[in-house]
Protein backbone atom coordinates (compact mmCIF):
# COMPACT_ATOMS: atom_id res chain seq x y z
CA UNK A 1 0.00 0.00 0.00
CA UNK A 2 1.64 3.45 -1.04
CA UNK A 3 1.84 5.82 1.80
CA UNK A 4 2.60 9.61 1.55
CA UNK A 5 4.74 9.59 5.38
CA UNK A 6 7.32 11.08 4.39
CA UNK A 7 9.48 13.08 1.75
CA UNK A 8 11.49 9.89 0.50
CA UNK A 9 8.34 7.85 0.16
CA UNK A 10 8.03 9.15 -3.46
CA UNK A 11 11.66 8.15 -5.02
CA UNK A 12 13.22 11.33 -6.81
CA UNK A 13 12.66 9.17 -10.53
CA UNK A 14 9.09 9.75 -9.57
CA UNK A 15 9.40 13.96 -9.16
CA UNK A 16 9.71 15.10 -12.23
CA UNK A 17 6.59 13.31 -12.99
CA UNK A 18 5.04 14.56 -10.04
CA UNK A 19 5.64 18.15 -10.62
CA UNK A 20 4.71 18.20 -14.11
CA UNK A 21 1.15 16.82 -13.03
CA UNK A 22 0.90 19.29 -10.16
CA UNK A 23 1.45 22.33 -12.85
CA UNK A 24 -0.78 20.71 -14.96
CA UNK A 25 -3.28 20.65 -12.37
CA UNK A 26 -3.05 24.10 -11.33
CA UNK A 27 -3.04 25.52 -15.19
CA UNK A 28 -6.74 23.52 -15.60
CA UNK A 29 -8.12 24.63 -12.31
CA UNK A 30 -11.60 26.05 -13.20
CA UNK A 31 -11.96 23.73 -16.18
CA UNK A 32 -12.84 20.44 -16.24
CA UNK A 33 -9.82 18.10 -14.99
CA UNK A 34 -9.44 14.85 -13.92
CA UNK A 35 -11.28 12.96 -11.15
CA UNK A 36 -9.48 9.78 -10.71
CA UNK A 37 -10.90 9.88 -7.24
CA UNK A 38 -14.54 9.91 -8.59
CA UNK A 39 -16.57 8.13 -5.59
CA UNK A 40 -14.08 8.06 -2.85
CA UNK A 41 -14.10 9.53 0.50
CA UNK A 42 -11.29 10.41 2.43
CA UNK A 43 -10.68 11.07 6.19
CA UNK A 44 -9.07 13.89 7.48
CA UNK A 45 -8.05 12.97 11.16
CA UNK A 46 -6.72 16.69 12.65
CA UNK A 47 -5.10 16.22 16.38
CA UNK A 48 -4.03 20.04 15.71
CA UNK A 49 -5.57 23.45 13.82
CA UNK A 50 -4.93 23.92 10.42
CA UNK A 51 -6.19 26.64 8.16
CA UNK A 52 -3.85 25.95 4.61
CA UNK A 53 -3.72 22.17 5.35
CA UNK A 54 -7.28 21.27 6.31
CA UNK A 55 -8.70 23.73 3.21
CA UNK A 56 -6.16 22.84 0.97
CA UNK A 57 -7.33 18.96 1.36
CA UNK A 58 -10.52 19.72 1.65
CA UNK A 59 -10.57 21.40 -2.00
CA UNK A 60 -8.40 19.04 -3.35
CA UNK A 61 -10.35 15.79 -2.74
CA UNK A 62 -13.33 17.43 -4.02
CA UNK A 63 -11.85 18.76 -7.41
CA UNK A 64 -10.42 15.04 -8.01
CA UNK A 65 -14.15 13.70 -7.45
CA UNK A 66 -14.09 12.86 -3.56
CA UNK A 67 -15.67 13.26 -0.62
CA UNK A 68 -13.47 14.46 2.43
CA UNK A 69 -14.74 13.58 5.49
CA UNK A 70 -13.16 15.78 8.55
CA UNK A 71 -13.06 14.24 11.61
CA UNK A 72 -11.29 16.15 14.76
CA UNK A 73 -9.44 13.78 17.08
CA UNK A 74 -11.42 14.03 19.90
CA UNK A 75 -14.30 14.00 18.32
CA UNK A 76 -14.16 10.24 17.51
CA UNK A 77 -13.00 7.29 19.78
CA UNK A 78 -9.50 8.05 19.36
CA UNK A 79 -9.77 10.92 21.31
CA UNK A 80 -10.91 8.64 24.46
CA UNK A 81 -8.87 6.29 23.65
CA UNK A 82 -9.23 3.68 21.47
CA UNK A 83 -6.38 2.46 19.80
CA UNK A 84 -4.60 3.45 16.63
CA UNK A 85 -4.64 0.54 14.99
CA UNK A 86 -8.34 -0.30 15.55
CA UNK A 87 -9.02 3.35 14.26
CA UNK A 88 -7.23 2.24 11.18
CA UNK A 89 -8.47 -1.06 10.81
CA UNK A 90 -12.49 0.41 11.48
CA UNK A 91 -12.15 3.90 8.94
CA UNK A 92 -10.23 1.45 6.27
CA UNK A 93 -13.70 -0.40 6.06
CA UNK A 94 -15.16 2.61 5.23
CA UNK A 95 -12.80 4.87 3.40
CA UNK A 96 -10.44 5.10 1.02
CA UNK A 97 -7.71 7.09 2.22
CA UNK A 98 -6.17 8.74 5.66
CA UNK A 99 -4.90 12.10 5.81
CA UNK A 100 -3.72 12.54 9.35
CA UNK A 101 -2.27 15.93 11.43
CA UNK A 102 -0.93 14.98 14.86
CA UNK A 103 1.90 14.85 17.34
CA UNK A 104 3.73 12.10 17.60
CA UNK A 105 5.64 10.76 14.14
CA UNK A 106 4.83 7.32 15.48
CA UNK A 107 0.91 7.57 14.75
CA UNK A 108 1.00 8.27 11.32
CA UNK A 109 3.54 5.20 10.91
CA UNK A 110 1.23 3.14 12.77
CA UNK A 111 -1.85 3.81 10.96
CA UNK A 112 -0.85 2.96 7.64
CA UNK A 113 0.77 -0.24 9.45
CA UNK A 114 -2.70 -1.32 10.79
CA UNK A 115 -5.36 0.05 7.74
CA UNK A 116 -5.59 -1.02 4.25
CA UNK A 117 -5.41 2.36 2.71
CA UNK A 118 -3.71 4.85 1.55
CA UNK A 119 -2.07 7.07 4.80
CA UNK A 120 -0.84 11.05 4.26
CA UNK A 121 1.40 12.83 6.97
CA UNK A 122 -0.49 16.48 6.99
CA UNK A 123 1.74 17.03 9.54
CA UNK A 124 3.83 15.49 12.88
CA UNK A 125 6.18 17.04 15.43
CA UNK A 126 8.74 15.27 13.36
CA UNK A 127 8.05 16.29 9.48
CA UNK A 128 5.48 18.07 7.30
CA UNK A 129 6.37 16.86 3.88
CA UNK A 130 3.54 18.14 2.14
CA UNK A 131 4.60 21.54 2.71
CA UNK A 132 8.14 21.29 1.18
CA UNK A 133 7.03 19.86 -1.69
CA UNK A 134 4.52 22.72 -2.12
CA UNK A 135 7.75 24.50 -1.33
CA UNK A 136 9.56 23.06 -3.76
CA UNK A 137 7.46 23.31 -6.23
CA UNK A 138 7.05 26.81 -5.60
CA UNK A 139 10.74 27.64 -6.28
CA UNK A 140 10.69 24.95 -9.17
CA UNK A 141 7.67 27.23 -11.06
CA UNK A 142 10.30 30.69 -10.36
CA UNK A 143 13.62 29.33 -11.80
CA UNK A 144 12.43 26.92 -14.93
CA UNK A 145 12.52 28.14 -18.07
CA UNK A 146 11.69 25.18 -19.77
CA UNK A 147 8.08 23.49 -19.82
CA UNK A 148 9.02 19.65 -18.89
CA UNK A 149 8.58 17.81 -15.58
CA UNK A 150 12.95 17.31 -15.89
CA UNK A 151 13.26 21.36 -16.39
CA UNK A 152 10.94 21.63 -13.26
CA UNK A 153 12.54 19.10 -10.83
CA UNK A 154 16.15 19.76 -11.81
CA UNK A 155 15.78 23.27 -11.40
CA UNK A 156 16.39 22.70 -7.58
CA UNK A 157 19.55 21.14 -8.06
CA UNK A 158 22.22 22.71 -6.35
CA UNK A 159 20.26 25.83 -5.24
CA UNK A 160 21.28 26.60 -1.30
CA UNK A 161 18.34 26.87 1.18
CA UNK A 162 19.31 28.77 4.54
CA UNK A 163 16.38 27.81 7.25
CA UNK A 164 16.78 29.85 10.15
CA UNK A 165 15.20 29.47 14.02
CA UNK A 166 13.99 26.25 15.23
CA UNK A 167 16.79 24.21 13.26
CA UNK A 168 15.02 21.24 14.90
CA UNK A 169 11.69 22.03 13.76
CA UNK A 170 9.45 19.54 11.88
CA UNK A 171 9.45 21.49 9.19
CA UNK A 172 12.99 22.40 9.31
CA UNK A 173 13.54 18.25 9.25
CA UNK A 174 11.56 17.94 6.65
CA UNK A 175 13.67 20.48 4.68
CA UNK A 176 17.36 18.50 5.32
CA UNK A 177 15.41 15.51 4.17
CA UNK A 178 13.55 16.84 1.32
CA UNK A 179 16.48 19.17 0.37
CA UNK A 180 19.02 16.31 0.23
CA UNK A 181 16.42 14.18 -2.14
CA UNK A 182 16.02 17.70 -4.42
CA UNK A 183 19.59 17.90 -4.87
CA UNK A 184 20.04 20.90 -3.04
CA UNK A 185 22.45 22.69 -0.41
CA UNK A 186 20.78 22.12 3.21
CA UNK A 187 22.12 25.29 5.44
CA UNK A 188 20.44 25.80 9.30
CA UNK A 189 20.97 28.28 11.43
CA UNK A 190 19.73 28.89 15.37
CA UNK A 191 21.00 28.09 18.67
CA UNK A 192 23.05 25.86 20.11
CA UNK A 193 19.98 24.11 21.56
CA UNK A 194 17.60 23.55 18.57
CA UNK A 195 20.38 22.27 16.53
CA UNK A 196 19.28 19.50 14.21
CA UNK A 197 18.66 16.02 16.13
CA UNK A 198 19.73 12.96 15.89
CA UNK A 199 16.78 12.02 14.28
CA UNK A 200 16.48 13.72 11.26
CA UNK A 201 20.53 11.78 11.18
CA UNK A 202 18.82 9.13 11.12
CA UNK A 203 16.22 9.35 8.29
CA UNK A 204 18.94 10.45 5.88
CA UNK A 205 20.93 7.23 6.47
CA UNK A 206 17.77 5.61 5.98
CA UNK A 207 16.89 7.20 2.84
CA UNK A 208 20.26 6.39 1.80
CA UNK A 209 20.29 10.02 1.04
CA UNK A 210 24.01 11.48 1.86
CA UNK A 211 23.42 13.51 4.90
CA UNK A 212 24.32 17.14 3.63
CA UNK A 213 23.58 19.46 5.88
CA UNK A 214 25.66 22.29 7.87
CA UNK A 215 24.27 23.80 11.35
CA UNK A 216 25.78 27.06 12.45
CA UNK A 217 24.82 29.34 15.46
CA UNK A 218 25.64 32.25 12.80
CA UNK A 219 22.72 33.39 10.79
CA UNK A 220 24.56 35.49 8.40
CA UNK A 221 27.03 32.52 7.32
CA UNK A 222 23.94 30.52 7.14
CA UNK A 223 22.35 32.95 4.51
CA UNK A 224 25.47 33.45 2.65
CA UNK A 225 24.91 33.16 -1.19
CA UNK A 226 21.53 31.66 -0.65
CA UNK A 227 19.14 31.32 -2.63
CA UNK A 228 16.33 31.08 -0.24
CA UNK A 229 15.45 31.82 2.74
CA UNK A 230 13.26 29.82 4.89
CA UNK A 231 11.42 30.78 8.72
CA UNK A 232 9.19 29.26 10.69
CA UNK A 233 7.54 30.38 13.66
CA UNK A 234 9.72 30.05 16.87
CA UNK A 235 6.79 28.36 18.76
CA UNK A 236 4.95 25.65 17.35
CA UNK A 237 1.84 23.92 18.27
CA UNK A 238 2.38 21.90 21.65
CA UNK A 239 5.38 24.06 22.52
CA UNK A 240 3.57 27.02 24.16
CA UNK A 241 4.96 26.66 27.52
CA UNK A 242 8.31 27.43 26.29
CA UNK A 243 6.78 30.81 24.29
CA UNK A 244 9.56 33.30 26.56
CA UNK A 245 12.43 31.34 26.07
CA UNK A 246 12.17 30.79 22.68
CA UNK A 247 11.55 33.72 21.92
CA UNK A 248 14.84 35.15 23.54
CA UNK A 249 16.90 32.65 22.30
CA UNK A 250 15.64 33.25 18.71
CA UNK A 251 15.66 36.88 18.21
CA UNK A 252 19.20 37.12 16.64
CA UNK A 253 17.77 34.53 13.87
CA UNK A 254 15.11 37.14 12.76
CA UNK A 255 14.87 37.62 9.07
CA UNK A 256 15.11 41.16 8.54
CA UNK A 257 16.29 43.28 5.55
CA UNK A 258 19.80 43.31 6.72
CA UNK A 259 19.72 39.35 7.19
CA UNK A 260 17.77 38.57 4.09
CA UNK A 261 19.91 40.61 1.85
CA UNK A 262 22.83 39.26 3.17
CA UNK A 263 21.46 36.05 0.93
CA UNK A 264 21.84 36.34 -2.95
CA UNK A 265 20.34 39.92 -4.77
CA UNK A 266 17.24 37.03 -6.41
CA UNK A 267 17.01 35.31 -3.14
CA UNK A 268 13.39 34.28 -2.22
CA UNK A 269 12.08 34.05 0.90
CA UNK A 270 9.53 31.59 2.12
CA UNK A 271 7.59 30.99 5.28
CA UNK A 272 5.19 28.20 5.69
CA UNK A 273 2.37 29.97 7.45
CA UNK A 274 1.13 31.32 9.87
CA UNK A 275 3.63 34.50 10.41
CA UNK A 276 4.25 36.45 13.69
CA UNK A 277 5.25 39.40 11.55
CA UNK A 278 7.88 41.10 13.52
CA UNK A 279 8.90 38.21 15.59
CA UNK A 280 10.73 35.80 13.53
CA UNK A 281 10.12 37.90 10.50
CA UNK A 282 10.54 41.29 9.50
CA UNK A 283 6.63 42.41 7.95
CA UNK A 284 9.11 44.41 5.43
CA UNK A 285 10.93 40.98 3.92
CA UNK A 286 6.44 39.33 4.37
CA UNK A 287 5.56 42.21 2.16
CA UNK A 288 9.06 41.99 -0.54
CA UNK A 289 8.23 40.96 -4.10
CA UNK A 290 10.18 38.43 -3.37
CA UNK A 291 8.59 36.72 -0.83
CA UNK A 292 6.28 33.81 -2.47
CA UNK A 293 4.28 33.33 0.94
CA UNK A 294 1.12 32.93 -0.70
CA UNK A 295 2.29 30.95 -4.10
CA UNK A 296 3.81 28.49 -1.51
CA UNK A 297 0.44 28.36 0.30
CA UNK A 298 -1.35 28.11 -2.80
CA UNK A 299 0.77 25.21 -4.15
CA UNK A 300 -0.31 23.26 -1.27
CA UNK A 301 -3.36 22.56 -3.25
CA UNK A 302 -1.46 21.71 -6.28
CA UNK A 303 1.27 19.25 -5.52
CA UNK A 304 -1.41 17.46 -3.30
CA UNK A 305 -3.84 17.02 -5.44
CA UNK A 306 -0.76 15.44 -7.49
CA UNK A 307 0.52 13.29 -4.63
CA UNK A 308 -3.52 12.18 -4.60
CA UNK A 309 -3.53 11.42 -7.95
CA UNK A 310 -0.12 9.20 -7.59
CA UNK A 311 -1.31 7.37 -4.90
CA UNK A 312 -4.67 6.68 -5.77
CA UNK A 313 -2.92 4.75 -8.89
CA UNK A 314 -0.55 2.96 -7.32
CA UNK A 315 -3.75 1.20 -5.39
CA UNK A 316 -4.87 -0.24 -8.67
N1 LIG B 1 1.62 25.59 6.77
C1 LIG B 1 0.59 24.93 7.35
O1 LIG B 1 0.64 23.70 7.56
O2 LIG B 1 -0.49 25.69 7.65
P1 LIG B 1 -1.73 25.26 8.54
O3 LIG B 1 -1.21 24.98 9.93
O4 LIG B 1 -2.67 26.42 8.48
O5 LIG B 1 -2.33 24.01 7.94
Amino acid sequence: MPHFLQETDLPRSALPGLFALARDLKRRRGRKGPRPLEGQTWALIFSKSSTRTRVSFEVGLHELGARPLFLNRNDIQLGRGESIEDTARVLSRFVHGLIVRTFDHQDVVRLAAAGTVPVINALTDLLHPCQIYADAFTLAERWTRGTSGAALFGSLRGRKIAFLGDAACNVANSWILGGNLFGMKVALAGPKTFAPTPAVDALLREAGLPGGYTFTTDPYEAVRDADVVYTDVWVSMGKEEETRARRRQMAPYAVTPKLFAAARPDAFFLHCLPAHPGEEVSPEVLASPRSLIFDEAENRLHIQKAILTRLAAGRR
